[in-house]
């Protein structure tokens, strides 16, 4: 190019910069429009950028607040859980036409396993261990979140849980740092897209940043204690991982963490998740959670909790309405900084950009009638949820169905059930357009129905008509669990058993004299030492969405061979807790130390999962840093099988987890057939762990690899 022309280019360059309306130009880099726009905003304007109200109907009990009256039309965000579009269509018309600058509305919500359409909660689909599967969630999800109006989702949770008691464990990705890791790149890139500029893509928000999973006894919003070693070995990796797939904003959890609060840590906020990992986006807070500083007793109060939370890295405030109360103040005595305030608008502007909101602030035309509920995306739903079926216990191979069962009995509180199934935070997903296992079961078997009993409560003035279906029936159908709101937010149990009313029932059925399935829907481990002996068989269906029905129908019939596991122990009682397969190693072991009235080793593992098909392993080789096994399907039936990769480093200068998994792969083997499944350890990857502040070590010496249950083999780096 010759000089007049740069000069040229230079100086339109520097004049539409220097527009006031650049911002609004499409075509301009992203962080040119932030710093044109930021430099023509007020304070007034910057501290509602860094604010979020909310608008609709309190769908979450424990959103303690109930609406903020007037929303200001400058206002940076909106959770919005309103069915009526309409409504923020006009917050959003008056955000755009009728503000001095226009900036529109990011509205966010809680939509987590679909939108209208439900799929199974995270925890079922981290069972699948199929991370595309909740790729593909999450993308119609966003399809159809976006349709409402939402851009903005309060999702994936990426805390690794290990008490069932916490109801949250439902929420996410269960015990393990790897498979959670991978669940969490997954959902992000599904949310997201190949461009956040899409319309019809939703910006992904890991959450709750961090450790809320250790909360104590598991018990909700309470204190955490975590060693820094432990934050970065087991509890920072999921969000890490969100982060690297270009997630672009984090949820600040409630809990304490070892006497920081997360929502007021410098270190988890801005050093290591802004300056280290580079997130591109914001924080936001979760729930009035920077005024509830002052109860964790962290801040005085509400001035400094809102001083505390801005100086530790935390961008927008949700639903406490402190940073509109308190910033003005701090900013006047030079307490916070405009610098600081600008740093924090900054990004939140950055993510209003790259999602296209100043191109797009309404949802697209007449998508939310055509968007819901598609017949591709409700046969997905089907699939989806035959996938994160674990099948516990399958005695004399009683399922699947064989020809001799033309009559089954289908009793408990789950089997017509069409709202627990949808489990917690099901958005706008509605009962009446699920279906449920009495349903879709009638169209294979002949099927003779009777409750039986509730979930809970002492009625069991159901059981005769139960034991009348089942005496008739060649097999019994005993669908028991939990609610939907047993699990989820503030959803904490001292105890991890069914009601009495619900194991009376399956006795009762087991007295009948007819071969027994259990059909077990919940949102958390179970304690299962009543139900297992009952049963001839245990499917755990967990809490699957909008097409329960059919999918348990598929997996009873066969027409789906079961192939997950579980992705969380299920210990035999709460007394086993913590019972996750990677603790570390005792310093004695054999029998010494073991509980002297129970088993130690949990009822399922980390893992357990059956199939209709049986695999055989051969013993696994290792050949410089390739490990190999090859699996054959020895029986009639083609199956999937996964298989899990371990590492254990057997003596290091931290100690380690007994194991960890390190890799899996899910493949499909034909009945009769071998596959070699391979594992190329890469060491910085796989040898290398995390000290206190998260600098990798990678030290020499001997590791033993193994696959899923197989002997591990030992060998030296
Ligand atoms: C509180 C919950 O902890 C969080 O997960 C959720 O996203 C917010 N409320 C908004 O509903």
């Amino acid at each position: 190019m010759n000089r007049p022309i740069i000069i040229l280019l230079l100086l339109l360059c520097v004049i539409s910069c220097g527009r006031e309306s650049m911002y609004r130009d499409a075509s301009a880099p992203v962080d040119k429009r932030v710093e044109n726009l930021l430099k023509q905003m007020t304070t007034e304007e910057k501290i509602l950028q860094l604010t979020q109200y909310h608008l609709g109907v309190n769908d979450n009990d424990n959103n303690i607040s109930g609406q903020i009256g007037d929303i200001p039309s400058e206002v940076g965000s909106v959770i919005y859980t309103s069915d009526d579009n309409r409504v923020a269509y006009e917050l959003q018309r008056r955000a755009v036409e009728e503000t001095r600058l226009g900036i529109p509305v990011l509205f966010g919500y809680d939509v987590i396993h679909g939108f209208r359409t439900v799929f199974p909660i995270p925890l079922a689909q981290a069972a699948s261990f199929n991370p595309s599967l909740s790729r593909r969630v999450a993308a119609v999800a966003a399809f159809e979140g976006s349709a409402g109006g939402i851009r903005w989702t309060f999702s994936p949770m990426v805390d690794i849980a290990r008490d069932p008691r916490w109801g949250r464990i439902a929420e996410g990705y269960g015990e393990d740092p790897y498979l959670a890791s991978r669940f969490s790149e997954a959902t992000v890139l599904g949310y997201q897209g190949e461009s956040l500029s899409d319309p019809r893509t939703m910006a992904a928000c890991l959450k709750h940043y961090v450790g809320y999973g250790a909360s104590e006894g598991g018990r909700d919003y309470v204190y955490t204690e975590i060693s820094t070693q432990t934050l970065w070995d087991t509890y920072l990796p999921s969000f890490k991982a969100g982060v690297d797939a270009g997630c672009l904003t984090v949820m600040s959890a409630f809990n304490d963490i070892s006497g920081t609060p997360a929502t007021a840590n410098r270190y988890t906020l801005t050093t290591v998740l802004k300056e280290r990992w580079g997130l591109k986006g914001f924080v936001v807070s979760d729930w009035m959670a920077v005024k509830q500083l002052v109860n964790q007793g962290m801040a005085a109060d509400d001035k400094d909790a809102t001083l505390l939370a801005l100086k530790a890295g935390l961008d927008m405030d949700m639903m406490d309405n402190l940073y509109v109360e308190q910033m003005p103040s701090l900013l006047e005595e030079g307490k916070v900084r405009m610098a600081e305030l600008d740093e924090a608008v900054r990004r939140v502007l950055r993510v209003k950009f790259l999602l296209g909101l100043f191109e797009h602030p309404y949802p697209v035309e007449g998508a939310t009638s055509s968007s819901m509920m598609l017949a591709e995306n409700v046969a997905f739903a089907r699939e989806a949820a035959s996938e994160t079926f674990v099948l516990l216990k399958n005695e004399d191979q009683l399922l699947p169905f064989g020809d001799q069962v033309k009559k089954v009995a289908l009793v408990g509180p789950v089997a017509a059930d069409t709202h627990e199934i949808l489990g917690s935070w099901r958005a706008r997903g509605k009962a009446g357009e699920a279906v449920s296992i009495l349903t879709a079961l009638e169209k294979d078997v002949e099927v003779r129905y009777a409750r039986g009993c509730g979930f809970d409560g002492e009625d069991r003035s159901g059981f005769a008509e139960a034991v009348a279906a089942a005496r008739n029936a060649d097999l019994v159908i005993c669908c028991i669990g939990e609610k939907a709101a047993w699990s989820g937010e503030s959803a904490s149990r001292a105890d991890i058993v069914l009601p009495a009313v619900q194991i009376d029932l399956l006795a009762a059925m087991k007295a009948a004299g007819k071969p027994v399935v259990t059909l077990l829907s919940n949102g958390r481990p179970l304690d299962l030492r009543k139900i297992e002996p009952l049963s001839d068989a245990i499917l755990e269906i967990w809490q699957p969405g909008s097409q329960t029905g059919p999918a348990v129908a598929d997996v009873l019939t066969g027409r789906v061979n079961p192939s997950a596991k579980l992705p969380v122990s299920f210990p035999r009682s709460v007394g086993q807790i913590p019972i996750h397969y990677n603790r570390r190693n005792p310093a004695r072991g054999g029998r010494m130390g073991r509980y002297q009235d129970l088993s130690s080793e949990p009822m399922y593992p980390f893992g357990y999962g059956l199939s209709y098909s049986r695999f055989e392993y051969s013993p696994v080789k290792v050949e410089g840093l390739v490990a190999s096994v090859t699996v054959t399907n020895v029986s009639e039936r083609d199956g999937e099988e996964t298989v899990r990769w371990y590492l254990s480093d057997r003596a290091a200068s931290i100690t380690r987890p007994a194991k960890e998994l390190k890799s899996f792969e899910k493949k499909r083997i034909p009945a009769g057939e071998s596959v070699v499944f391979r594992f190329e350890m890469d060491p910085e990857r796989d040898f290398s762990f995390p000290d206190a502040d998260g600098n990798r070590l990678l030290e020499h010496g001997e590791f033993a690899v193994q696959a899923s249950s197989c002997d591990p083999v030992i060998f030296v780096y």
